[in-house]
């Protein structure tokens, strides 16, 4: 899957709104995963899973952090996710399955904050990134 230039602009447009909410998204949408989710709690055994607590937050603006400097280079997502690739791959061995499950937490997040931005051209551009982010992320495991 790849991004057309049509998705591009929309994930641009819409990211700066979502950059200045770091930690507010992202803690929420990693709080949704823990709920929803309850196992993906496993790989973070020393964290306090609970609503924003400074774990859940402190990590949240980690990833969308992460997303932020991907969104910089989006012709290039391969090379801005390398280092973290590798960290989940070897270091963190999450398994791939995961990954869609964090990106729908997000996408809903995005959805629940931003409804006047989040049309439906914008839904399909990002559903495509986070889908994008999460190939390139498990990459290295083959
Ligand atoms: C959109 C997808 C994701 C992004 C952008 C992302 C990003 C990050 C970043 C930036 C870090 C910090 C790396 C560092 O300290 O240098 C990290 C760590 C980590 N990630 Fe992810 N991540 C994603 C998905 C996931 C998923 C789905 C899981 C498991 C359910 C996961 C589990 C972890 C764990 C266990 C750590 C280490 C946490 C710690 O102990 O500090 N990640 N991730």
């Amino acid at each position: 899957m790849a991004l057309n230039a049509d998705d591009k602009a929309h994930i641009q447009a819409i990211w700066p709104s979502i950059a200045a909410h770091a930690a507010e998204y992202g803690g929420e949408a990693l709080y949704r995963m823990f709920l929803s989710n309850p196992q993906t709690k496993t790989y973070f055994p020393k964290f306090d899973c609970s609503k924003d607590s400074a774990h859940v937050k402190s990590h949240g603006k980690k990833v969308l952090d992460a997303l932020t400097e991907t969104v910089k280079h989006l012709d290039n997502i391969d090379g801005a996710l390398c280092k973290l690739s590798e960290l989940h791959a070897y270091d963190m061995r999450v398994d791939p399955g995961n990954f869609p499950l964090l990106a729908h937490h997000i996408l809903v997040t995005i959805a629940i904050h931003l409804p006047d931005k989040f049309d439906c051209l914008t839904h399909e551009a990002l559903d495509k990134f986070l889908a994008v982010v999460g190939c390139s992320l498990t990459s290295k495991y083959r």
